[in-house]
């Protein structure tokens, strides 16, 4: 799905007559375009799947911390290691001057490939699928003040309304980042990668030319989902843009058993990425038997093998299904899903109110946020049984859901202009002008967070309070003093 909101925007690109070269992790249709030319990561893409090898069921249980410490930040230094010896992307490394590069588009964790844009001396537009990082947002100019915001990919707190306790955590989280002490061998694997393949003639590092360098980030995020922020004018929202107008099934047997539900169709799918499996063998147990006391016909996205003789009669199971233009049936009613943003998105777009069960990542901020705006009722995987299931379908099927996510669909789509031809303008706008279109304003770090008014302020109340201290002491001295006299 990720992949697809990428691939998408390249595709649009593409249109335009500009010459691409893509390098990911899969190979998309591109109409055969003759001007794009295509690499793809396979062999990396294996090898991060063997290295970074935890199910979405396991990474739900486990801290975040753990997760980066133990898994995520070596599978990234295996993969961007990699990707630079790719033999393709070596010879751009090398850049014989055969190729000129007006602009990189980048969507990475590590950021050494921003090394490119040196080499080629041309600006970079960072692009994000879902609400971008604390590091993206601040490398751009965004407000980041913790209190307010927390990160999302690691909090499901609600900006602007968190708890002292909240506070708390995100206000940590965000000072460990900044002094790198939170995850140092991230920055331990970031180091080794400089080291082990420096670009020819560069001597930057990655992250200094990627912030020099940065002209414009593209969030796939959307104020009326709830992303709300104070952002500078170098990053577009360009949320909802992915979700095409719906086409007719082709699948006749998904069509007919749509069209023959009078009662209405729940329709359940926990993305691409994530397996039946990871929700465990209990939970489906639990959802099989709520969905069997419902007067709902049930389609769901299942991978798993099943003995038939448990599945209810008003339950079909399908391995794959167009959701997007499933979701435009009239009959379907309701959807449960992981809270990924782009499926979030697309349920927004055909105003299908929501039963979220939220794995991972920013799954659970999303979560949290529609059920905020009461379009969605947010769920615990860990923490459900088939009654706490049954009361939220009743519950979503009120008129009041319904409503809501109308409202919340209409205030989305009245905009200016289409998202496509934002995202279009705003990245040939940076290549018409070089990157010269960003004023850059990163701050050092002191200035930005008052450090040194702080200090200062410290040392006059320490000044006003020591000489207090004497004042007082000499005036108790001296009026001891007439006492005795
Ligand atoms: C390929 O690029 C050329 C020159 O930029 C342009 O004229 C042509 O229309 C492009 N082809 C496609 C299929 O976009
Ligand atoms: C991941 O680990 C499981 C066992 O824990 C194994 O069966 C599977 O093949 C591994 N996947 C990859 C891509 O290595
Ligand atoms: C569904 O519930 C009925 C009772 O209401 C029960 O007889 C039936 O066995 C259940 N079906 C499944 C597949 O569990």
């Amino acid at each position: 799905m990720r992949l697809a909101f990428l691939s998408l925007l390249l595709f649009i690109i593409s249109d335009r007559g500009h010459q691409l070269t893509i390098f990911g992790a899969h190979a998309f249709d591109y109409n055969n375009n003759p001007n794009v030319t295509q690499h793809v990561f396979s062999e990396s893409m294996v090898n991060y799947r063997k290295t970074f090898n935890i199910t979405y069921g396991q990474q739900k249980k486990m801290h975040w911390l753990r997760i980066i410490l133990m898994h995520e930040s070596y599978a990234c230094y295996k993969k961007t290691s990699d990707d630079i010896l790719h033999p393709e992307m070596q010879k751009i490394i090398k850049n014989d001057g055969q190729e000129k590069f007006d602009l990189i588009i980048m969507e990475c964790a590590f950021c050494q490939l921003a090394l490119l844009a040196e080499i080629h001396d041309c600006p970079i537009v960072k692009l994000t699928a879902s609400e971008p990082s604390v590091a993206s947002h601040s490398n751009i100019g965004n407000d980041v003040n913790p209190a307010i915001y927390s990160d999302s990919t690691r909090f499901p707190y609600l900006h602007g309304k968190m708890t002292f306790l909240e506070r708390l955590s995100s206000v940590f989280y965000h000072f460990a980042y900044l002094c790198s002490f939170s995850i140092p061998n991230y920055i331990y694997y970031m180091q080794k990668i400089e080291k082990e393949h420096p670009f020819p003639g560069i001597t930057k590092y990655a992250h200094e030319v990627y912030n020099s360098r940065l002209a414009l980030m593209i969030a796939n995020t959307s104020p009326e989902f709830g992303h709300v922020r104070a952002l500078s004018p170098y990053t577009i929202q360009i949320g909802f843009f992915h979700v095409e107008e719906p086409k007719e099934l082709t699948n006749f047997e998904v069509k007919n058993y749509l069209d023959s539900s009078k009662n209405g169709v729940i329709v359940m799918s926990f993305g691409s990425a994530i397996k039946t499996a990871d929700i465990g063998t209990e939970s489906i147990e639990k959802f099989l038997k709520a969905f069997n006391q419902t007067s709902y016909n049930i389609l769901w996205k299942f991978d798993e093998p099943i003995d038939p003789q448990i599945i209810p009669k008003n339950v079909k199971l399908t391995n794959w299904m167009p959701l997007s233009d499933v979701l435009a049936h009239p009959n379907v009613k309701i959807i449960i899903h992981h809270g990924g943003l782009l499926t979030s998105y697309e349920a927004i777009a055909r105003e299908v109110p929501q039963i979220i069960f939220p794995l991972v990542y920013d799954e659970g901020a999303n979560a949290k946020l529609l059920a905020d705006r009461q379009v969605a009722i947010d769920l615990d995987l860990d923490d459900f049984d088939e009654f706490r299931l049954i009361q939220a379908i009743r519950d979503v099927s009120a008129p009041l859901f319904k409503d809501n996510i109308k409202q919340l669909r209409t205030l989305a789509y009245d905009q200016p202009m289409n998202k496509k031809d934002l995202a279009v303008f705003h990245i040939e706008k940076v290549i018409r002008h070089k990157g010269r279109n960003r004023h850059n304003m990163n701050v050092d770090n002191t200035v930005r967070y008052l450090f040194d008014m702080y200090l200062l302020l410290s040392f006059v109340i320490f000044l006003m309070t020591a000489s207090c201290y004497i004042i007082l002491r000499k005036f108790y001295l001296n009026f001891d003093k007439i006492k005795s006299e």
